[in-house]
């Protein structure tokens, strides 16, 4: 059985983290792609947008996080989930910079937070193709994180997810 555990402030990171991504990809596929460009998208543009950002400053402060603070025994499976963990975190890093060019070139900042109107269509915008495609690719690793997370409990019950609770 593993010994180490991450910080408390990383473990309460990761679960808002896990929570907040999940939402906008459920909101943003389900509810968000499937809505007209009326005025009545806007407040559900908005949310999105703050979250998104608020997603990406999370993405980053956990990052700087686990380079300082104790990082778990460096073996071999840890350099492979190490390998896993940069490219979910640069994939929805890139997600997040998709988004805001997509908000910067179709005037969704203005119709947002000033007078302007919406686009048309935001699949006219090569950024929102961009955007849609990574989306996918974001949820193809997130399913896997999972699966993999639940491998490690239930098959190889190794402690692996204890490290990610407060359970010691
Ligand atoms: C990392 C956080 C983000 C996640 C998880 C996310 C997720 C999604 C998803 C799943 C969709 C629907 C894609 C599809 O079904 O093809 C979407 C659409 C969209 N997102 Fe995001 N997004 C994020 C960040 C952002 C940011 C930061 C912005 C803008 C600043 C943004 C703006 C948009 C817009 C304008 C759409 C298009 C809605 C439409 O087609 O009507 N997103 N997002």
């Amino acid at each position: 059985m593993p010994t180490f555990c991450y910080a408390k402030s990383q473990i309460v990171l990761h679960w808002v983290a896990a929570l907040v991504i999940t939402l906008m990809l459920v909101t943003g596929t389900f509810i968000l792609a499937t809505m007209p460009n009326t005025p009545a998208k806007i407040g559900m543009l908005r949310i999105h947008m703050m979250m998104g950002t608020l997603v990406a400053v999370l993405t980053v402060v956990r990052v700087l996080m686990g380079r300082m603070l104790p990082a778990p025994p460096d073996t071999a499976a840890q350099k492979v989930a190490h390998l896993g963990q940069i490219v979910i975190n640069l994939t929805v890093l890139l997600l997040a910079a998709s988004g805001s060019v997509l908000a910067l070139q179709s005037g969704l900042l203005d119709a947002v937070f000033g007078s302007g109107a919406l686009p048309e269509d935001f699949k006219v915008f090569t950024a929102r193709q961009i955007h849609g495609w990574v989306s996918k690719g974001v949820m193809f690793l997130v399913v896997t994180h999972v699966v993999v997370a639940l491998y490690h409990q239930i098959v190889m019950k190794d402690g692996v997810l204890a490290r990610m609770t407060f359970r010691k």
